[in-house]
């Protein structure tokens, strides 16, 4: 009799727990079109065109009347950075600019990777398109998608590309060989920006979904930092079927609870109970002076281009050394936020002048500053938290890379219960906000590390 009770309990335990099993519940992958003016009846043209960046003298040459006729502002006695860019520096810069720089060069440079434009939801997207130059016998390249974010480009992974599309000729033979798929978010460098309000990070992610299927990738994976990892997080809530597996270089869940208040609180005294980590305790605490103090003093930009990004960025998109200052301080500081007590913020420590340079000149040349600032607002209008995707749960498996220098710092366990399937959360040695730009190599190799787990899972399942 007892015998049977007890049957009955875990059969019936069983059939409850399989009917109230979580739904994997998806975004909706909604639609927009974002064209000038009415929306054709039309069918979209779906063609690829190649594309290539180019210049002409009359650009490099109104660039250089603008530099000619800079006007500096004094820095304060014993100011660094702390106050900004440091105009003496900044004086250093455009000289350099002005004199050595060579964009002719650069534009060379940008086209060493295959780029095409395509017509998605009313737009032009562009993006590079690398195919591995060989591979080894009975392998296959895997598709990766590359997003970047603010104020970047696409060329923050113009180092990394060559580490995954040819490990071999890096002195990794038996390393999985990519296929990258790196496109610039619409209203960014060269896709063109959205004419239309309401652009967030949910149409991108449905404009690249579209943009991977038109190039028949039906199975990728999926990297990003910055917003490229928000931009990936809500692919993988929209086409989960499709993502195999989310790589993000920075991270931040909105979705956080009491609990994780708690840990704040408490998490100092007992990181066990709230599942930190020596680094984690490293990086969070004193919790006042790490995160709260320290994301005020470095989110006013956001604030700017999340409540009236056309004001503050009339004056960048006019001015070559506004537009400079404005990028590059950000390649300074989010490098590591104590250089703002360097004299030249550090800049050149991690980064060449020509690579920052072209970063901007990409901004410049494309006259995308508004539009890239736009998408604070797009995406923040509501405050946080209160977007679908931000309630909705990620169940691709996810791997983490956390840089320590990154001003950003989500540990772990902050990350759960968004992200439902964490395969590996890795802690670099170095590094900071830019990673791909800055450590392509750490960044590369916690890429392939993530992918051969996965793929090992799905070969033994
Ligand atoms: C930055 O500004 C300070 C003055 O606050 C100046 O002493 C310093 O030389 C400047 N840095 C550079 C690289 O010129
Ligand atoms: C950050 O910059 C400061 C100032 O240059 C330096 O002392 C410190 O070692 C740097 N931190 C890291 C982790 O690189």
């Amino acid at each position: 009799m007892l015998l049977e009770i007890l049957l009955a309990l875990v059969v019936g335990t069983v059939i409850y727990l399989f009917l109230t099993k979580k739904k994997e519940e998806t975004l909706p992958i909604g639609d927009g079109w974002w064209g000038k003016g009415k929306k054709p009846d039309s069918e979209e043209d779906a063609t690829v065109h190649p594309f290539k960046v180019e210049t002409s003298e009359s650009e490099i040459k109104d660039l250089h009347k603008r530099l000619d006729q800079a006007r500096f502002t004094e820095p304060l006695e014993d100011s660094y950075f702390y106050y900004g860019f440091n105009a003496t520096y900044l004086k250093k810069i455009t000289s350099y600019w002005r004199n050595q720089f060579d964009w002719k060069k650069q534009v060379e440079v940008l086209n060493r990777f295959p780029q095409f434009k395509t017509k998605v939801e009313g737009i032009d997207v562009h993006f590079l398109h690398v195919k591995p130059s060989r591979l080894p016998e009975g392998r296959s390249a895997k598709p990766l998608l590359l997003v970047h974010g603010w104020p970047g480009s696409v060329y923050e992974f113009y180092k990394i590309i060559p580490l995954l599309t040819d490990p071999a000729s890096h002195g990794l033979s038996d390393e999985p060989v990519f296929e990258v798929i790196c496109p610039s978010i619409p209203g960014y460098g060269f896709s063109e920006a959205p004419h239309k309000k309401g652009f967030t990070s949910v149409s991108c992610a449905r404009i690249f979904y579209r943009l991977m299927l038109r190039l028949d990738f039906k199975e990728f994976y999926a990297e990003g930092g910055d917003w490229g990892s928000l931009i990936c997080t809500n692919l993988a809530q929209i086409a989960p079927n499709h993502v195999k597996g989310l790589h993000l270089s920075d991270v931040v869940n909105t979705g956080l609870g009491f609990k994780h208040l708690l840990s704040a609180l408490l998490g100092q005294y007992f990181p066990k109970l709230f599942g930190f980590q020596e680094e984690d305790v490293q990086q969070l605490f004193p919790f006042w002076k790490k995160m709260v103090f320290k994301l005020l003093m470095e989110s006013g930009y956001a604030h700017i281009q999340a409540t009236r990004p056309d004001t503050a960025g009339c004056g960048l998109n006019d001015s070559p050394l506004g537009l400079a200052a404005y990028i590059l301080e950000k390649f300074a500081l989010w490098t590591n936020l104590s250089h703002e007590y360097l004299e030249d913020g550090g800049l050149e420590k991690k980064f060449t002048l020509d690579d920052l340079l072209t970063n901007v000149m990409i901004y410049w040349v494309s006259g995308c500053i508004v539009s890239s600032m736009r998408f604070y607002k797009e995406n923040l209008k509501n405050g946080f938290g209160t977007e679908k995707h931000e309630k909705l749960a990620v169940y691709v498996p996810t791997g983490i890379t956390s840089f320590p220098n990154d001003f950003i710092y989500f540990p772990r366990s902050w990350l759960h219960p968004t992200y439902v399937n964490i395969v590996s959360y890795n802690y670099m040695p170095q590094g900071g906000h830019f990673a791909a730009f800055e450590e392509p190599e750490l960044l590369a190799a916690d890429i392939r590390q993530f992918v051969k787990k996965i793929e090992k899972r799905s070969f033994t399942k």
